[in-house]
């Protein structure tokens, strides 16, 4: 292992900390582990299909549109406390009515203007996605976009897992090549308080082991650690995960919409999570696989597979954000902690040709300037933000 200066703990113990760093985010050292972080600037290797510099429409921070996720519903039948807490989102919540809700056509028109636009990756997001009726019908009409080149998407999803076991073949033989399931434990107490709704971690295996063998690869799943309630759980989900094969990554509890409490105090620094690992299971960096990858990428010096981690917290990513999220409700942000969006439904809905929607989100992607997570501070924490279960977290 390599030895390294790192610099002194802060007063709060090894956990995420107070200090803000020059650069923005919170400064959160890394205890002598698995130094260096990837730098993600120069990537190996454009992004998923990165097109030729003809087609680069840049924000003001010289960022080229390349993802589209896609929100297809703001309801969700789990109730994590970090995204849609049960007191908050009861029984009486008012979730969008089905007629402001974007058709599955009115979603692929304007995913495919995002294609001709720049975007190379389309992510289907929610709420929880599978909750939609038929979405393998808009799978299959995602599935038949392509780059100005005559390229394919990458075209992917991002679910809780719980009705994946008899979505996921549907889903594969509609055109969709691979999945992100979130899973925060494999401790069924752990995992029941991490959902809200006490939902049982075997059906979320059944649903991963679905995806396998319906061909959906390479299968991430996302894990939000939050201090006080699955620390414990992280090693036993590297274990699992380098045992299956799965790419396993850690996020960082974050301070997204307006609702879940967040304080920073609860935030498991990556610096711990991967210190948590690397003490038993030793990691190695690697270079980001891409440019504008969210996670941070560590294999496990003896070859056996690899982890991320998404340190949107203590080390922000907003310089390669090439983000831009459709709401379930047709409206366009540009960063997920937003606090305002741009109605594209109600032009699209009024007879507005594909110029003119692709004018208005040029003009949208050519004015952007969010890096929320590097300016983000105390009085960044209490914006009106709009809720990432309504905008396509
Ligand atoms: P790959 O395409 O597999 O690289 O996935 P991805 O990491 O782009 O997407 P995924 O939906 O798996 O993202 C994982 C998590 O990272 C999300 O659920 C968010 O918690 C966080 N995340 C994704 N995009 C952003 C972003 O633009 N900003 C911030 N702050 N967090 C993000
Ligand atoms: N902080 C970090 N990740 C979050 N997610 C939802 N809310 C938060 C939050 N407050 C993640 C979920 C899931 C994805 C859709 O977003 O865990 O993986
Ligand atoms: Fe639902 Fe995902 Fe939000 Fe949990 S994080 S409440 S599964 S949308
Ligand atoms: Fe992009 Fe906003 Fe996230 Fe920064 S905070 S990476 S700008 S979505």
């Amino acid at each position: 292992m390599q030895s390294l200066e790192v610099p002194a703990v802060g007063p709060g113990g090894t956990g995420a900390h107070r200090n803000r760093s020059p650069a923005g985010g919170i400064e959160a050292p890394y205890h002598g582990v698995v130094e260096p972080y990837p730098d993600r600037t120069p990537a190996r290797r454009p992004g998923p299909g990165e097109p030729g510099p003809q087609l680069d429409l840049l924000d003001r921070l010289e960022r080229p549109l390349r993802d589209l996720r896609i929100s297809v519903t703001d309801r969700c039948n789990f109730r994590c406390p970090y995204c849609m807490p049960a007191e908050v989102f009861g029984r009486d919540f008012a979730f969008l009515p089905r007629s402001l809700v974007l058709s599955f056509e009115e979603i692929a028109r304007l995913a495919g203007i995002a294609v001709e636009l720049g975007a190379r990756k389309l992510r289907v997001t929610g709420g929880e996605p599978l909750v939609r009726r038929d979405l393998p019908v808009l799978i299959g009409y995602l599935s038949e976009l392509r780059t100005p080149d005559g390229d394919p998407i990458d075209l992917t999803l991002t679910t809780n897992g719980s009705a994946l076991r008899a979505l996921a073949r549907p889903l594969a033989d509609a055109g969709l090549q691979r999945i992100t399931v979130s899973l925060d434990s494999l401790d069924d107490a752990v995992f029941g308080a991490m959902n809200g709704v006490d939902f049982p971690v075997s059906r979320v295996l059944e649903g991963i082991a679905a995806a396998r063998d319906a061909g959906l690869a390479p299968i991430k799943v996302n894990t939000v650690v939050r201090r006080g309630m699955n620390e414990a759980s992280v090693l036993p989900l590297a274990r699992w995960a380098r045992d299956e094969g799965l790419i396993l990554r850690f996020i960082e509890y974050m301070d997204v919409g307006h609702s879940n409490g967040w304080r920073l105090d609860d935030v498991v620094s990556a610096s711990d999570v991967l210190a948590t690992i690397d003490a038993v299971l030793p990691l190695e960096p690697v270079a980001p696989d891409y440019r504008g990858e969210v996670a941070g990428r560590f294999r496990y010096r003896d070859g056996s597979g690899e982890i991320g981690i998404i340190a949107s917290v203590t080390r922000p990513f907003c310089a390669d954000c090439t983000r831009a999220r459709l709401s379930a409700d047709g409206h366009l942000y540009t960063c997920l902690f937003a606090v305002s969006g741009t109605d594209l439904k109600t032009p699209l809905r009024a007879g507005e040709s594909d110029a003119q929607l692709a004018a208005r989100i040029r003009d949208v992607w050519l004015a952007r300037v969010d890096r929320y997570s590097e300016l983000r501070s105390e009085a960044t924490d209490r914006l009106p933000k709009i809720e990432m279960f309504a905008l396509g977290g």
